[in-house]
């Protein structure tokens, strides 16, 4: 039994329990790691090639179970504003998905799509699609400031069925489920968060209202891909530069928020968060205190979930793009007793996972104690 810990007093736990096999409907998992979803624009006129493939199938090899590919631009002109981040839709993207789907599973993982659409997010200088202007619930930046315009009605109906071709195109190539982006201020972020969205249309205002949109495009998916195929949304209280923002103040406001998703369909809630390590609602009393996002979400809907956040490593991923962004590998105690305690089912990694393909592997073998040199190098693999 390979146990990993930091220079601490306490037993170690074991390692093992994350390298059991974890189902949950078309979605059949090796053990419980994820790569967590990570854009990288080298998708020249949005087509992944085989390079993308080969990149996927690395971290396969090295150990992980699950790739979440990075956010893919659903069948919208007004998803997002990059020419080589892969498109989700076109014979050629999707043939271009094939072989990375093709190349995982060869390697022997399992592989979803992130549906991403960036909303207000995709700014107004456009490089794909530039003459389309950049739709929103209530045309406002994340900062408040009017940017691109309000989606109509008609939009609305436009925009589910994106979402919903985007999914069915999904299974049609073959992939083991899909996650939605919903999360760090993205468009189904922006439906869910207060601040962005000033909607007066049964789509806005309350919570319940705010949620509607995002439960509808979930609903519509379920019944385009059948019962068994899986769905995972991915969703966060933080957005970009905006690390302190809630969605939800409490917990019944987060039940609230999140039971109408589980109900529309979805199967696994993929919470983001910088640390995983972090208590969500440290304000109340006694252990309740201490609970993360993801054992709170687990907790309130009774759906499996994945953690992530500055997995073994010791700074966030957001001061990875800084002049001083490099982070250093740490155990993983703190997880492996999250783990034991119940608190999620699969763990997502992201730049640990940039940094060595072979990450998953070392921790089974004790061997990832070594400085993780992600930097600022990497800046470019974002746009
Ligand atoms: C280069 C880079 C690109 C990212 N792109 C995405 C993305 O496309 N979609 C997404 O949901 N999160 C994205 N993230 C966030 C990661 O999925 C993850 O939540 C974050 O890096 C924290 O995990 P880590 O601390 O293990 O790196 C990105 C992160 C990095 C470093």
């Amino acid at each position: 039994m390979t146990e990993i810990s930091e220079a601490t007093d306490q037993t170690p736990l074991p390692v093992d329990g994350l390298f059991e096999p974890f189902t949950v409907k078309s979605l059949a998992l090796k053990n419980r790691f994820a790569m967590a979803p990570m854009t990288r624009a080298y998708s020249p006129d949005g087509i992944p090639g085989q390079d993308v493939a080969d990149y996927y199938a690395r971290r396969v090899s090295g150990g992980t179970g699950l790739i979440i590919t990075e956010g893919t631009y659903i069948p919208d002109p007004s998803a997002g504003p990059f020419n080589s981040v892969p498109r989700f839709y076109g014979e050629d993207s999707l043939a271009g998905w094939k072989r990375v789907v093709d190349s995982v599973h060869a390697a022997g993982g399992s592989i979803i799509p992130q549906l991403w659409h960036l909303g207000v997010e995709r700014g107004d200088r456009p490089r794909l699609n530039p003459e389309v202007a950049s739709t929103s619930p209530s045309g406002l930046t994340l900062d408040g400031v009017p940017l691109g315009r309000e989606f109509s009605t008609t939009d609305l109906d436009d925009l589910r069925n994106a979402w919903v071709a985007a999914a069915v195109s999904a299974k049609e190539t073959g992939f083991d489920g899909i996650e939605l982006h919903g999360a760090h201020g993205y468009l189904l972020d922006q439906f869910l968060w207060e601040k962005t969205n000033l909607r007066t249309d049964g789509y806005g205002g309350s919570l319940r209202a705010r949620t509607r949109f995002p439960a509808e495009i979930v609903a519509a998916i379920r019944e385009a891909v059948g019962e068994d195929f899986a769905i995972v949304y991915r969703y966060s209280q933080w957005k970009s530069n905006h690390y302190d923002a809630r969605l939800a103040q409490t917990p019944t406001e987060l039940e609230a928020m999140l039971t109408p998703l589980v109900d529309a369909g979805v199967d696994v809630l993929h919470v983001s968060t910088r640390r995983h390590w972090e208590a969500a609602f440290p304000e109340l009393a006694g252990s309740d205190s201490q609970l993360g996002l993801a054992g709170w979400t687990k907790r309130l809907t009774g759906v499996p979930t994945i953690t992530v956040g500055s997995v073994g490593l010791n700074k966030v991923f957001t001061t990875a793009f800084t002049p001083d962004g490099a982070a250093e590998s740490t155990g993983v105690d703190r997880l492996l007793q999250q783990y034991e305690d119940g608190e999620f089912d699969l763990v997502a990694v992201g730049r640990a996972l940039l940094a060595d393909p072979e990450w998953v592997n070392k921790l089974r073998t004790g061997d990832t104690d070594k400085q993780i040199a992600y930097a600022n190098e990497h800046r470019e693999v974002l746009y």
